[in-house]
């Protein structure tokens, strides 16, 4: 049995919704299970390595009067997936949103790209994906929404960045097809591509390219964590049953 964490009783368009979030300990996935969280849903705080990060999220959450339970799973590790769909049915009975963000980035040059760094990023953002959307569409029920984080990188590539470009083209072709698959059971896939958004990922390798950045983004502005979580409580709520399939961009307009 896994443990609880209740804060006071929250009303909002995601009651007695559960939803999972893959690597919400940080960045982009934190922000998400904050704002579906915050929406009334109950959440699974995925990480794999650190769980001070994924406790820091679950007391934010519970802090703010809504539940959460942190459970780690290597998302590349196919044996850690079931485990993690089963913590969310049994810790809070159901299963109805999935939020595939865990993902890898490390700049891959042509000249510096090697198959291990091929393999690490394929296994996470690509196989991780589809086996976690596997094992979820198995305990889901129609109404339920399955939601990839792809990036902007998938069809405006940088060609420093390759592999992980060539992951995300794969998640958009991915969030088409499951859409295809999953649409008859009444289960919707959508997916969000960001552009560039602060987060302690990209801390390192991104510093001091703000302005890099901002002038190729006509909305003028880096992102944060919070437009992208706006982004998937739209593509989880109702006001998005008659959209699956398809890839929205929330990147201020960036291209390079
Ligand atoms: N930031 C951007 O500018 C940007 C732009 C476009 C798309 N994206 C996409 O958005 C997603 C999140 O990016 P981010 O920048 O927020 O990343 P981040 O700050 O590096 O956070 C990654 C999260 O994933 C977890 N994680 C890492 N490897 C994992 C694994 N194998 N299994 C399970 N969890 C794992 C991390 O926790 P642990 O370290 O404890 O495992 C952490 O919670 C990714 O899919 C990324 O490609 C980001």
């Amino acid at each position: 049995m896994v443990p609880t964490f209740t804060g006071a009783l929250c009303m909002g368009k995601l009651e007695g919704k559960v939803a999972i979030v893959t690597g919400s300990s940080k960045g982009i996935g934190a922000g998400i299970a904050e704002r579906l969280a915050a929406d009334g849903a109950k959440v699974i705080i995925n990480y794999s390595r650190s769980v001070e990060d994924a406790n820091r999220v679950v007391k934010r959450i519970v802090d703010a009067g809504g539940e959460a339970i942190a459970f780690k799973a290597d998302i590349s590790h196919p044996a850690d997936i079931g485990p993690l769909i089963d913590s969310a049915v049994q810790a809070f009975g159901r299963l109805d949103i999935l939020v595939n963000n865990a993902g890898v980035y490390k700049a891959d040059s042509l000249d510096e790209l090697s198959a291990d760094s091929f393999d690490e990023h394929f296994n996470l953002n690509v196989r991780g994906l589809l086996l976690t959307t596997q094992a979820a569409a198995r305990v889901m029920n129609a109404g339920s929404v399955i939601v990839n984080i792809s990036s902007g990188l998938a069809h405006s590539p940088y060609p420093q960045v390759h592999v992980y470009c060539a992951t995300k083209g794969a998640v958009n072709t991915l969030t088409r097809s499951l859409g295809m698959e999953l649409g008859p059971r009444g289960i919707r896939v959508m997916g969000i591509a960001p552009g560039f958004v602060h987060t302690e990922g990209n801390a390192e390798s991104a510093r001091g390219m703000d302005e890099f950045f901002i002038a190729k983004t006509p909305l003028g502005r880096v992102g944060k964590p919070q437009d992208i979580a706006a982004a998937v409580a739209y593509a989880v709520s109702e006001d998005a049953g008659w959209v699956t399939g398809t890839t929205l961009d929330v990147s201020g307009g960036m291209t390079f």
